[in-house]
């Protein structure tokens, strides 16, 4: 055992060169390459990027619902990778995920009640169906519904409603960290602002760590302490969400924050748009993989691939060659 101290301060979760391979009909994708990046206890951690960076399946290795090609997940001192199906069981309770859209996940013929008493059976929790019955009405108010809701099927809510019985789902067996996979983004701006409140009370009520995956980085910025911005399956750039909003170093984040309505314009300096799609991951570009649509790009970016350097504080880094001249 270590000193309790020494046990707080280790990240809840340590993601540490992970990397994984899709092997399709049309070739071999590479979803993520050599990814590594802490969450530290109680915290949200916001992972952004245009779609088709590896966002999802990022989250779903950090479960193991995909298995990683290479790297360790380390979930408090665990390598969740090396875990037989019995361990991992033990795990998941721990770990949980919501989705974008929890109506596809959702069984449409059975009522709340169901839906949230097979969490808690899948799990052993509650004894019998009263207790179960007396868990999930006060799961439903914990997430901002009435226990009347619990007769109803879900078909019957909006989308807000619908992500609020997911979270109570989630929450059903009293997990430690959650992975919300763009829980917010088909919502309507309100909506969305009030998940967002009702993610940070439970963060603090229930002293959760949460990983939110979103590719609207005004959504993050705005709740997520650190940042990780992911393209095409590598890491552009990570650390303190201050310090990335207020001075973002590498061009890929600089663009991205450039293609959002600014709330203060001078903050965000000249606008740089970024030209063209994202590459296919069949092919990644050698070297950087943003060379092809950077503003800033060299000769020598076709040759090596940048390693993360720091910034200019210390939870700040960016995989740039050019990061120290664009920076000074
Ligand atoms: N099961 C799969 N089989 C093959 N390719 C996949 C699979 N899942 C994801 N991919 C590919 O991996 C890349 C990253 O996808 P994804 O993780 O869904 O990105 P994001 O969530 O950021 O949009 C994409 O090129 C996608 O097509
Ligand atoms: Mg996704």
């Amino acid at each position: 055992m270590k000193p309790a101290s020494l046990q707080d301060s280790e990240p809840l979760l340590r993601v540490e060169g992970l990397t994984k391979v899709f092997h399709t009909s049309a070739g071999t994708v590479q979803a993520l390459s050599e990814v590594s990046f802490d969450v530290p206890r109680g915290s949200m951690l916001g992972l952004v990027g245009e779609s088709g960076s590896g966002k999802t399946t990022l989250g779903r290795c950090v479960l193991r619902l995909v298995e990683p090609t290479a790297g360790k997940i380390v979930f408090d001192g665990t390598d969740i990778t090396k875990l037989d199906a019995r361990g991992l069981k033990a795990m998941r309770k721990r770990m949980q995920i919501i989705f974008q859209d929890p109506y596809s996940s959702f069984n449409p013929r059975m009522r709340v009640r169901q839906i949230i008493g097979e969490a808690l059976i899948a799990h052993g929790i509650g004894r019998n169906r009263r207790e179960r019955n007396d868990i999930a009405a006060g799961l439903l108010q914990e997430v901002g519904l009435s226990p009347d809701h619990l007769s109803r099927f879900p078909h019957e809510f909006s989308g807000g409603q619908r992500q609020r019985i997911g979270l109570a789902r989630a929450l059903a067996v009293e997990p430690e960290f959650l992975v919300a996979d763009e829980s917010v983004s088909a919502l309507d701006v309100s909506v969305q602002a009030q998940i967002l409140n009702l993610l940070q009370d439970l963060r603090d009520r229930r002293g959760l760590t949460i990983l939110f995956i979103a590719h609207d980085l005004s959504v993050v910025e705005y709740l997520c302490d650190e940042t990780v911005v992911l393209y095409l399956g590598r890491i552009a750039e990570l650390g303190d969400s201050a310090a990335i909003y207020g001075a973002p170093a590498h061009p890929y984040t600089r663009a991205l924050l450039s293609s959002i309505p600014a709330i203060d314009p001078a903050r965000r300096g000249t606008r740089e748009v970024l030209a063209g799609d994202i590459p296919s991951p069949l092919s990644p570009p050698s070297g950087c993989v943003f060379r092809t649509r950077c503003p800033n790009v060299i000769a020598r970016c076709g040759d090596v691939v940048p390693a993360l350097e720091t910034v200019r504080t210390a939870n700040h880094k960016a995989a740039c060659i050019r990061v120290a001249d664009l920076n000074v």
